[in-house]
């Protein structure tokens, strides 16, 4: 969502600026733009609707030149996608240019109040009242820009993360942010600015993460000045950046996605490195290690989350709930953050994101702290916002997902959770030690079954994608918590490849979802578990009865669905508890080659963003 990317220095800033811009991109946008200003004091803005690379043609012939600029990829959100709302945008005078990602919400207030003093806008947005707003501090009030956008931003509600540049000051960037996230890279008499760490990485190593509610002014020859915008001087904390090129380039494979899910079986490796000690037979969670006290005391523990976490939480709620006899609530961030939830200061909260930037999950948590409860995260994003607002937390150190659908985020956080189940199994003795101990066992085992499944997967998935890219729907089901493997393979399907599909639990077919059950409706079964497969047995039957066409993800040695299938995908053997780690990856995998083989843009899916900083 939204993309900032800004430099000053010595260099020319407009290949940084794009190549920062590309490396953004995998957080979904519509249209992009560019603001320099070269050495004969022009600001030159070129902006489109569509790719970067739209944006590089656009600007082929133009003039590139300048040692400062700011750059933006837009996610529409005031006004249709377009070249006029695209950012960034200009002052009335034209001295001033803005990139902005976050929502102002009473910028038609100030609007308002700024057309009745004269001025006028040629876009919808909300960024092109900002700018303006800024300006007219600076006018009515003498102050340069840096106190000005201080002041403005005082008369703002809602969320940003802005870069402004000036006419007349090549030596000055301004930048500020409240919400949405905003890092800089501090270089040898240079200054990066981006949305997050990807375009700085191989330029600097050396950052400043900007808090909530931060003014920033860099000038070439001084030191970064940090400010809040109540006027407190802020020390910025310089941290080294944790980020590598590898792991942000797409290494031999065709797409992100692809690469993402085959490193499954080292990511969920990374994610249990120094936790799980399959030799000691324990787990340890350093990070929360404080809380456990407090975790086993919690009136409630609630987890919230968004999209593929919150399927993740899911799966988690059955884990701890099956070996430690705790209640678990999961709730969508979105929804508990509005209806005034009844949070006690002796609960416990546990934010799942991979981005760390989810605005609904972060104001979840607000309200959540706001009411006495300990906050503690799981995340991927290391130094993200979750990150940093929660009490402790937990890394799923699966590298940066680059690819808009979650792969690999998702069974690191299933990892962390299903060692947070163990480590609580531990603590309370609900389950026998002799059960824990087969427990640490089998999971340290696990990413060589990833593994084993991947490669089991691969072939199988393309035949039947290739079976299944012209359908229209897809139904997906399973059983405790396969059911919310059925929830993340419709989504993943959902996601890149465009097809209508559901996630259901499989019992609740027959409640409805089995009314549009006919010979193109594929239905596909995640049917590992042991207690349940019988149950599972019979909804398979009833879907053969209507003709429906079966694929079923089943465990290695199954014989009965196997039967009643038209494709059947093993997995190896393992806990019943412990099939979403495996059963989810050939669900990634059919939902990859089918939005391969319709001609999707498989990282960058339509409308979507990776990291949803707006409401
Ligand atoms: C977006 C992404 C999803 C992700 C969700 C929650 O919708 O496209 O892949 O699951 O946000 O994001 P988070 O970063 O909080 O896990």
């Amino acid at each position: 969502m939204c993309g900032i990317v800004a430099y000053i220095g010595k260099k020319d800033a407009y290949p940084i600026l794009i190549n920062g811009l590309k490396r953004l991109e995998y957080r979904g946008y519509d249209s992009a733009g560019v603001a320099l200003l070269n050495d004969k004091n022009e600001l030159n803005v070129y902006k489109t609707k569509g790719k970067v690379s739209d944006l590089e043609a656009f600007t082929k012939a133009k003039d590139i030149s300048g040692h400062i600029g700011i750059a933006h990829t837009r996610w529409a959100t005031h006004g249709e996608p377009n070249d006029i709302n695209a950012h960034p945008h200009l002052s009335r005078s034209g001295n001033i240019a803005l990139i902005h990602n976050g929502i102002i919400e009473n910028y038609l207030t100030i609007r308002k109040e700024l057309e009745n003093r004269g001025y006028e806008f040629k876009s919808s947005t909300d960024t092109e009242v900002l700018v303006n707003l800024i300006e007219d501090v600076q006018l009515t009030q003498k102050v340069d820009l840096f106190e000005a956008t201080r002041i403005a931003l005082n008369h703002v509600n809602g969320a940003y993360a802005i870069a402004l540049i000036e006419k007349g000051h090549p030596d000055t960037l301004i930048a500020a942010r409240k919400g949405s996230p905003m890092v800089v890279g501090i270089g040898k008499n240079e200054f990066f600015i981006a949305s997050d760490a990807t375009p700085i990485v191989g330029l600097t190593s050396k950052v400043v993460y900007i808090e909530n509610e931060e003014v920033m002014k860099v000038k070439l020859g001084e030191d970064l000045k940090l400010k809040t915008i109540d006027d407190v001087e802020i020390t910025p904390y310089i941290q080294k950046l944790q980020l590598n090129l590898e792991s942000i380039e797409k290494g031999g494979f065709d797409h992100f996605m692809l690469k993402e899910i085959y490193e499954q079986p080292t990511t969920v490796r990374d994610t249990m490195r120094g936790r799980l000690h399959a030799d000691l037979g324990t787990v340890t969670l350093g990070g929360i290690f404080d809380y456990e006290k407090k975790i086993l005391n919690a009136r409630n523990i609630i987890i919230v989350a968004c999209g593929t976490s919150w399927h993740a939480g899911l799966v988690g709620s059955y884990l701890i709930e099956l070996y430690s006899g705790i209640r678990v609530k999961v709730e969508y961030a979105s929804e508990f953050r509005y209806r005034n939830p009844v949070i006690f200061p002796d609960d416990v909260v546990i934010a799942i994101s991979q981005s760390g930037e989810t605005a609904d999950t972060l104001a979840a948590i607000e309200i959540a702290k706001e009411k006495g409860a300990t906050v503690l995260g799981i995340c991927n994003v290391i130094g993200s916002s979750i990150s940093r607002v929660t009490d402790a937390g937990v890394y799923t150190h699966a590298g940066p997902e680059i690819g808009v659908a979650s792969t690999k985020a998702f069974t690191a956080q299933v990892a962390v959770l299903t060692m947070f189940a163990i480590r609580l199994a531990e603590l309370t003795g609900y389950i026998p030690k002799s059960k824990i101990m087969e427990l640490i066992h089998e999971l340290d085992l696990i990413p060589e079954k990833i593994k084993t499944t991947l490669e089991r997967s691969k072939d199988i998935t393309k035949e039947i994608a290739m079976q299944m890219k012209d359908v229209h729907n897809a139904l997906y089901l399973g059983r405790l918590q396969n059911f919310p493997v059925a929830l993340e393979g419709a989504l993943k399907l959902k996601e890149i490849s465009y097809i209508h599909a559901e996630g259901y639990p499989a019992a609740e077919m027959k409640h409805g979802p089995i009314a549009l059950i006919d010979k193109d409706m594929p239905v596909i079964f995640i049917a590992t578990n042991k207690s349940t497969y019988e149950k599972v047995v019979s909804n398979v039957q009833e879907v053969k009865a209507r003709q429906g066409k079966i694929i079923s993800v089943v465990t290695e040695g199954d014989v009965l669905v196997k039967e009643m299938s038209d494709y059947v995908i093993e997995i190896p053997d393992t806990e019943c508890t412990y099939a979403p780690l495996l059963a989810t990856i050939p669900l990634q995998l059919l939902a990859y080659y089918i939005a391969v083989y319709r001609g999707c843009n498989v990282d960058q899916p339509r409308n979507l963003a990776k990291s949803v900083t707006v409401e």
